[in-house]
C-alpha cells in the first residue's frame, strides 16, 4: 500500500511565474467559486445553467461543474455513501480551486449534503472567493416534482442512501445567499445571486 504521508515528504511546491491575479486581469474579472447546494430536484442545475448564461452575456469567463455530469467522468468510481460523497466534494472543490486559479468564475452545483465538506471546500479559497448559495426548496416540493423519478425509487426501497429519504441533508449554517424556488422563479433566483455578488464585491 502507498504511504501517502511519506510520499508527500518528497514532493515540493513548484512555483510558476504566472499567477491568479495575472490571469484574472487578462480576463478582466474577479474569479470566484459560486457553490450551489440543495436537495436533488431543488433546482440547482436549472439555476446554475441560467446563472452561467447570464454571466457569459456579461462577457465573463465561466465554467459550470455539475454533480450528475462529473459523476460520468472524474467521479464515476464514487457512489453515495458518506465516504464517497465526501470524496466527491473533495475532488470537485479541488477542481474548482484550480479553475479559480485559472481566473475563471466557477459555478459548482452539487447536493453537497454535509456542512463539514462544504466548510472544507470553503477553506480552500481566499476570503470572499467562495460564495455559498443554498437552494432551499423544501423536501416535500422536491419530492412532488421528482423530475428524475428518484424519490419514488427511494421510497420503494430501490435506491439506497438517497438524500432527504435515508441519507441526511444538513442545511448550510452561514450561506451568502438563500433562494427558495417555491417563492421565486429561476430567473429571480439568478437575479438575487448576481446582486449579492455585486454587494460582496463592493464591500
Ligand atoms: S453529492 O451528494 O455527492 O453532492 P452529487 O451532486 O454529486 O451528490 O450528485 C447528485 C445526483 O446524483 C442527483 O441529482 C441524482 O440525480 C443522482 N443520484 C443518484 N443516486 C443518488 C442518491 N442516492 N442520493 C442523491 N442523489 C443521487
Amino acid at each position: 500500500m502507498t504511504n501517502i504521508s511519506n510520499d508527500q515528504l518528497n514532493i515540493r511546491w513548484q512555483d510558476v511565474t504566472l499567477d491568479k491575479n495575472t490571469r484574472a486581469k487578462m480576463k478582466a474579472q474577479v474569479p470566484c467559486c459560486i457553490w450551489l447546494t440543495g436537495l436533488s430536484g431543488a433546482g440547482k442545475s436549472t439555476i446554475a445553467n441560467l446563472l452561467e448564461q447570464r454571466l457569459f452575456e456579461q462577457n465573463h469567463h465561466t465554467y459550470l461543474l455539475d454533480g450528475d455530469n462529473l459523476r460520468h467522468g472524474l467521479n464515476q468510481d464514487l457512489g453515495f455513501t458518506e465516504i464517497d460523497r465526501a470524496e466527491n466534494i473533495r475532488r470537485v472543490a479541488e477542481v474548482s480551486k484550480l479553475m479559480v486559479d485559472a481566473g475563471l468564475i466557477v459555478i459548482a452545483s452539487f447536493i453537497s449534503p454535509f456542512e463539514a465538506e462544504r466548510q472544507m471546500a470553503r477553506r480552500l479559497f481566499a476570503e470572499g472567493e467562495f460564495i455559498e448559495v443554498y437552494i432551499a426548496t423544501p423536501l416535500a416540493e422536491c419530492e412532488k416534482r421528482d423530475t428524475k423519478g428518484l424519490y419514488a425509487k427511494a421510497r420503494r426501497g430501490e435506491l439506497k442512501n438517497f438524500t432527504g429519504i435515508d441519507s441526511a441533508y444538513e442545511p448550510p449554517e452561514n450561506p451568502e445567499v438563500v433562494v427558495d424556488t417555491c417563492n421565486l422563479s429561476a430567473d429571480a433566483c439568478v437575479d438575487k445571486i448576481i446582486s449579492t455578488l455585486r454587494v460582496l464585491r463592493n464591500n
